[in-house]
């Protein structure tokens, strides 16, 4: 077991990775609790959740909602929740944002922390303090900058994940190696076969690793003024492509790397052979890399990312394996990239 921590301004949040959920009791704080899960999680760990109230939320984007919030706070309010109650997420990313930024805001914020039960919340969607739903189709239009108290990373819970959810959550440990990470990069290189295979000591090293780079990034820059703003590679594209296809998060990022790289070999960034690296370890862990529309759809959609500056983007490019920078680069720019590469 090892636990990595976030020093902010204002606390101090720890992340437990190797540690069972049948541990759990011992992290809440004492007093009352009550837990956030879905459905599927209910069903298969229901039974080792500590005996607090639960709160049932539907399973899918579709429920990362307005709607669902207010579910819940009808339910804390049922529950007869105050300011001393402790959430507790059990999930994947969508759980988490969900019952993090309902935490946050219930009578303006309980402490909480989450349970992180598939490979891209483990690596990514439960570490930082990014909390939010969608609203009007747009992704993660509403949310707060809020550190759990803690998050607990089962590896062993990666066991009943579905194989493609379990496959997207490498895009993001291939990110976090891609903008920070030559290293690591290798290593995915070198065992990808293991890590498909959930063979344990390479997911807790891969995981470990990610978790690692993700947190110092946020102690760095909590509210994405600068640096953390690279943790978004491959991100703008994605967000485009998830709200066309409806792909699962790490596939659409899976994608949009592949983009965002061969967007930086054309900007005279990357060079093509470390672009090719960055298209075949994700092929190579089965992510899809290309899809049937073409780039100047997306560069058109990309038109209503919540981070547009006027007539351009913040994007996050690479130099190098392991070294990402940021440009501000317009649209114009973008469709006349994309109308050469698509
Ligand atoms: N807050 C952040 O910083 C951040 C970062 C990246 C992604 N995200 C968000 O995370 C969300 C995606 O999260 P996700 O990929 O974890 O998907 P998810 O939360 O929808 O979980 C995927 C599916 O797997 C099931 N599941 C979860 N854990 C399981 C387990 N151990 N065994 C069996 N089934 C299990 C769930 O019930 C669900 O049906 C997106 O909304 C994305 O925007 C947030």
């Amino acid at each position: 077991m090892k636990t990595i921590e976030i020093n902010t301004d204002v606390k101090v949040s720890r992340i437990i990775i190797g540690d069972s959920l049948k541990n759990l009791s011992s992290y809440i704080p004492g007093g009352k609790a009550i837990i956030i899960t879905d459905a599927t999680l209910f069903r298969i760990y229901g039974k080792d959740f500590p005996p607090f109230p639960v709160i049932v939320m539907g399973l899918g984007e579709s429920h990362k909602t307005l709607e669902t919030l207010a579910y819940i706070f009808e339910r804390l309010i049922e529950y007869e929740a105050d300011r001393s109650t402790f959430i507790i997420a059990i999930g994947g990313g969508i759980v988490c944002d969900v019952a993090g930024f309902a935490a946050s805001v219930y009578m303006r914020g309980l402490q909480f922390g989450f349970v992180s039960t598939t490979l891209l919340s483990q690596v990514d969607a439960s570490v930082g303090g990014k909390n939010g739903v969608n609203f009007l189709g747009y992704k993660n239009m509403l949310g707060v900058f809020n550190q759990p108290e803690f998050v607990l990373v089962d590896t062993g819970m990666l066991q009943t994940l579905d194989q493609r959810e379990f496959r997207s959550g490498f895009a993001e440990i291939v990110k976090a190696a891609a903008i920070k990470d030559a290293s690591l990069f290798s290593y995915l290189e070198n065992h990808h076969l293991d890590a498909l295979e959930n063979k344990s000591s390479v997911m807790e090293k891969l995981i470990y690793e990610a978790v690692l780079i993700k947190s110092q990034v946020v102690q760095q820059d909590e509210k994405e003024k600068g640096e953390r703003k690279k943790l978004n590679f491959g991100h703008t594209f994605a967000h485009a492509i998830e709200r066309k296809t409806g792909m699962l998060h790490g596939e659409a990022v899976s994608i949009g790397m592949t983009l965002a790289a061969a967007f930086s070999v054309k900007l005279g960034f990357l060079q093509q052979s470390e672009s090719d690296r960055i298209s075949q370890i994700l092929s190579n862990l089965k992510l899809p890399t290309t899809w049937e529309s073409n780039c100047s759809d997306l560069v058109s959609d990309m038109k209503k990312d919540k981070k547009r500056e006027g007539n351009a983007l913040h994007m996050v490019f690479l130099k190098h394996i392991g070294n990402a920078l940021i440009e501000k680069i317009s649209f114009n720019q973008l469709e006349k990239l994309s109308y050469d590469l698509c």
